[in-house]
């Protein structure tokens, strides 16, 4: 018997609903319902509908061009800002519609924060990389007119510094140069630094697309630790090309696969032990992607 494959060498499937249809114990964080989004007149998301849990880790898996960075996009409306892009249906964050027009952007990717492949630190201190969201937002104030009006912040700054990049798991090996360049540490810890800055604004939920994927094995390992704690205070949502990193951290993994679909989604453990979907199957067995 001969089996239909797809012009990228998936074999052809009916995609079932109930693959995708996870049940969790307590609330979603992200409702998401019939999200579609275009590049113009390309599609590359196809009806998604996902709840994703609080305070958890949530891996997004699937081959190049499948949509993963899309879908985390539309999650903290990054999306927004890239002029082809168009999207259809609802995202609901904390039951509260985000695509609403009364929505503050600054206000909601403050508490939905994001971390990218490569590291981006502001050629600045590490100190001052941390300190700007929290000073942009007026949480603290250390500049002059505060200081000579007595109302200088900058024992408090000190303390966010410190707390943060000790989330991040950084402190312990920048606390002597506070004040050097962020752009002189080595990529994983410019990429931990990222993170510490993501924090200092107090997010919610933290959005990262492959922070590990330009990482050595063993930055790649601190970051997974890092991901792992985090779990405990934030919703995390993780796009990985790494079935293990996927396999080992995460609780829930949402499958994506060409055409923009989400094909599977369920406990970590489940997908890739016993999925339910063949191309699934072949994807996380190395057969195609
Ligand atoms: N800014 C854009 N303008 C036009 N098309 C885009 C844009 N960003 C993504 N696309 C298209 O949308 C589809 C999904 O892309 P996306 O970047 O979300 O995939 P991905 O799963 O993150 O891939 P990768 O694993 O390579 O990062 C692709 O066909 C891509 O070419
Ligand atoms: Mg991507």
């Amino acid at each position: 018997m001969s089996v239909e494959t797809t012009v990228n060498g998936e074999p052809e499937e009916q995609i079932e609903t109930e693959w995708t249809e996870y049940g969790f114990g307590g609330d979603a964080a992200f409702s998401v319902r019939d999200l579609d989004v275009y590049y113009d007149d390309d599609r590359a998301l196809r009806s998604i509908d996902i709840d994703i849990p609080e305070e958890s880790v949530t891996a997004l898996i699937g081959p190049s061009g499948c949509g993963k960075s899309t879908f985390l996009r539309c999650l903290n409306r990054m999306n927004d800002r890239i002029r082809a892009a168009r999207i259809e249906g609802s995202v609901a964050f904390r039951d509260r519609d985000i695509y609403g027009t009364d929505v503050d952007l600054v206000e909601l990717r403050r508490r939905i924060g994001m971390v990218f492949q490569q590291p981006n630190p502001f050629p600045k201190s590490i100190r001052d990389n941390i300190a700007y969201g929290p000073r942009k937002h007026g949480d603290i104030n250390t500049g002059l007119l505060s200081r000579l009006l007595g109302g200088d912040d900058r024992e408090r700054e000190e303390e966010l510094v410190e707390r943060c990049l000790r989330g991040a798991a950084l402190w312990e090996e920048v606390s002597d140069r506070l004040d050097d360049n962020a752009l002189g540490l080595s990529g994983g810890q410019q990429q931990r630094l990222c993170i510490a800055r993501a924090l200092a604004v107090d997010p919610e939920v933290i959005l990262m697309d492959e922070p590990a994927s330009a990482l050595d094995p063993i930055a790649t390992s601190k970051i997974e630790d890092l991901v792992e704690d985090l779990a405990e205070e934030y919703t995390v949502v993780i796009v990985t090309h790494n079935m293990q990193q996927a396999a080992r951290i995460s609780d829930q993994t949402a499958v994506f696969l060409t055409g923009g679909h989400l094909v599977e989604y369920g406990d970590t453990d489940q997908i890739f032990e016993n999925p339910q979907s063949q191309r699934v199957e072949d994807y996380i067995t190395g057969k195609f992607g």
